[in-house]
């Protein structure tokens, strides 16, 4: 369990909200490890027949929390993530992502694994890798041009700049933006529909649509090389720093 994460069940749908909101929802271990508890237990819970991943405030997450990353670096770890990105990218129970606010980084990346995503207007969306020395995750490299095709997957991907939720939607990066105040009533209402129908026609509708999972897992692993990598790297040194500091990077050293 976490203090940061938030998981309630009501009328068949559970709702798992992300809830560190001084931080943006900037993700921990702890909250990837009670995200992949509660999705995994949802697999085996017949109670539960559709799940909201939100978040409090005005983030729905910032990513992965950077001095994690840092420490990662230093200490040459595991993936702060570890079973939760194995976990969403395998869910069985259909999964409505209600994205709050800014989407960054893992963020975003995780919603590609979600089966409906709806946005509130103010919602922004941005996978910075880049710009820190890093490399996409979660299937994302595969994933977003598979989405939104390859044309804008680069432009999101390669320059690691941010969208906003109506963009978001046009592209078809997600489903939907509803005003601010909409957001849940809408998600609830979707994933009370979701609840309603035969749940096994849902979960094998679902398992259907997700054919190519021997491919996106292997890209998962093949990212997850890379990444770690990257991560080491002495350009997400400065790049972790600089956001520590509080200051712009320098990359001009390196080559
Ligand atoms: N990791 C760790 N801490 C984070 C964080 C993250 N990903 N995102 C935000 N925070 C912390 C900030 O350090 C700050 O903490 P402090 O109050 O102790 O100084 C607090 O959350 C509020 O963030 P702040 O930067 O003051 O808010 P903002 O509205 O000006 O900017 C962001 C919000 C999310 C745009 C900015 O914090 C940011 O760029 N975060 C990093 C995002 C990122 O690179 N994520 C990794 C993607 S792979």
């Amino acid at each position: 369990m976490s203090e940061h994460v938030v998981v309630g069940l009501a009328g068949g749908v559970l709702e798992i909200r992300l809830n560190r909101p001084d931080k943006k929802n900037a993700l921990t271990r702890e909250m990837y490890a009670a995200m992949a508890d509660a999705m995994a237990a949802s697999n085996e819970d017949p109670a539960v027949r559709a799940i909201i991943l939100t978040g409090t405030g005005d983030a729905f997450t910032s990513g992965n929390d950077v001095r994690d990353f840092q420490k990662r670096a230093e200490t040459n770890a595991e993936s702060s993530s570890g079973r939760f990105l194995p976990t969403i990218s395998t869910l069985r129970k259909p999964l409505i992502a209600a994205v709050n606010g800014m989407a960054i980084g893992i963020g975003t990346t995780m919603l590609m694994h979600a089966d409906l995503i709806l946005a509130a207007r103010s919602a922004t969306f941005r996978m910075p890798f880049t710009p820190l020395g890093l490399v996409p995750e979660a299937g994302s490299s595969l994933l977003v041009p598979q989405a939104i095709g390859l044309r804008r997957a680069n432009a999101l991907l390669l320059l690691g700049e941010a969208i906003d939720a109506a963009t978001a939607a046009e592209w078809g990066l997600i489903n939907a933006v509803v005003a601010d105040a909409d957001l849940m009533p809408t998600a609830r209402a979707l994933a009370a529909k979701l609840a309603a129908l035969p749940a096994a026609s849902v979960r094998a509708t679902k398992a259907l649509i997700k054919t190519g999972a021997p491919v996106l897992a292997e890209r998962m692993a093949e990212e997850l090389v890379v990444f770690r990598q990257r991560v080491a790297s002495p350009e997400a040194g400065e790049a972790f720093a600089a956001f520590v500091e509080k200051r712009k990077p320098d990359f001009s050293r390196f080559e």
